[in-house]
């Protein structure tokens, strides 16, 4: 079977990775991909925004399936297109991408439902916007509606950086229309996990639970990134959380979104934080997570093909998704500077016998050697049978790998450390 893949980050060289097990798969398509999934696909430089280039590759070389990973395509209806000529996808169609394309449909669906997620309100006018903030409790969350590249989420401190947060979307235009609505919410506390989960619009089946670090630097200081380190389990992720999640808010959110006519089918993230009142939607994702996808996907016991075709097939119940009981984490190496602006085009070693443990997110071919190309250049993941030798083992691997001006945080899964003092 001829298999393509959409995208061209570390998350899609795990998912290509994973699906290479499958002996059913005689080629992959990445769709661009970038330098290091060279080694692991076929790259073919056709961006993942490209819906129209995308469509004109699948009906030219006869893909069987198709593999739809990052946030825009998935928005902007590439698994609508494929599926009018003919391609079975795994992704959710636009009309049901919307839940991460929209944060009011996403707040208006948990509002309607009873999803638990913080309070919130609507604006789409200035005045109205800054009138709020200058009398709302403060810390305050100021969110653009529609999608902002991981960057339009403000955690405003005070009333000042939440005014400038409202006219910075609304006066400003700096996320264009996607911030020309805005949702401001109730600040919650507690710690974050994420939850990747396969769902064919009926069932859904949660992934091992992992936590992400999104600021740049040690000690969750500096600016917001992609997410710079994750680890796999989360262990504020109990049994009896997982319950709650499953009861108050798993199913739930899948019963909505079929009673709404718009049944997700495909990974459904979602964002948590385990407040003192129980768990509580942040945001959802319409995919996999990255860097979350980096330790998820290599705990998988089960045939990752399997499953997705699974999900297209809407017979997810029939199949087996098993995750290894052992701890996994990544680390990622970012070029330094990022989340701002910073230097490529660096040349890149990685050592043969880590290659395995190595996803490749930002790196180019030049002359036929790998070179910078990105924020986040790549991330090593070990898989060990307690989190302390994950940690040890994924930085093992970050130390082996060479680039001018690479950096990563030395503190990943430490907060999961104490964690499990705390739980
Ligand atoms: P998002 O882009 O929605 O993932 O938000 C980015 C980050 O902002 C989240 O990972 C949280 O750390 C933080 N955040 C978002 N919403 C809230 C909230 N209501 N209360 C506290 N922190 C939040
Ligand atoms: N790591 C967070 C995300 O993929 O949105």
């Amino acid at each position: 079977m001829k298999v393509m893949v959409i995208g061209g980050g570390g998350r899609e060289h795990a998912v290509i990775r994973k699906l290479k097990e499958n002996p059913a798969i005689t080629e992959i398509f990445a769709l661009p991909g970038n330098g290091g999934i060279a080694a692991d696909a076929a790259c073919v430089p056709i961006g993942a925004k490209d819906i129209p280039s995308i469509v004109s590759f699948a009906e030219a070389n006869a893909i069987d399936y198709a593999v739809v990973t990052p946030d825009d395509p998935l928005v902007l209806g590439c698994v609508n297109a494929l599926e009018e000529i003919g391609v079975p996808c795994f992704g959710p169609r636009a009309e049901a991408a919307i839940i991460e394309g929209s944060k009011v449909f996403a707040k208006d669906l948990m509002k309607k439902y009873n999803i638990p997620t913080a309070r919130y309100e609507v604006f789409t006018e200035l005045d109205a916007a800054l009138d709020y903030v200058r009398s709302c409790p403060i810390p305050v969350v100021v969110k653009a509606d529609g999608l902002a590249l991981g960057k339009g989420v403000v955690v405003a401190r005070s009333r000042e950086e939440a005014e400038q947060a409202v006219r910075e979307s609304m006066e400003n235009h700096k996320f264009g229309k996607s911030g020309e609505k805005l949702v401001i919410e109730e600040f919650l506390e507690g710690p974050e996990v994420s939850v990747l989960s396969f769902t064919d619009g009926k069932t859904i089946v949660p992934m091992v639970s992992s936590m992400d670090h999104k600021c740049a630097f040690d000690g969750d200081t500096g600016p917001n990134t992609g997410g710079m380190g994750t680890v796999a389990p989360n262990p504020y992720y109990t049994e009896a959380v997982a319950r709650r999640c499953m009861e108050e808010i798993f199913l739930p959110t899948v019963r909505a979104m079929q009673a709404e006519g718009r049944p997700f089918k495909g990974c459904l993230y979602f964002g948590l934080m385990i407040t003192k009142d129980g768990p509580k939607v942040i945001e959802y994702n319409c995919r996999f997570g990255d860097p979350e996808t980096q330790v998820v996907l290599p705990l998988l016991e089960s045939d990752l093909f399997t499953i997705m075709r699974a999900v297209t097939e809407e017979r997810l119940s029939d199949v087996e998704v098993k995750f290894r009981p052992e701890s996994a984490c990544c680390v990622i190496l970012a070029s330094r500077g990022y989340p701002g602006s910073y230097e490529k085009g660096f040349p890149l070693e990685i050592p043969e016998a880590i290659r395995d443990q190595v996803y490749v997110a930002g790196a180019a071919l030049k002359d036929g050697r790998l070179v910078t190309n990105g924020g986040r250049v790549l991330g090593c993941t070990a898989v060990a049978e307690s989190l302390p030798r994950a940690i040890e083992a994924a930085y093992a691997l970050a130390d082996q790998v060479k680039f001018e001006n690479a950096f990563c945080r030395r503190d990943i899964g430490q907060r999961a450390l104490r964690a499990k003092e705390e739980v």
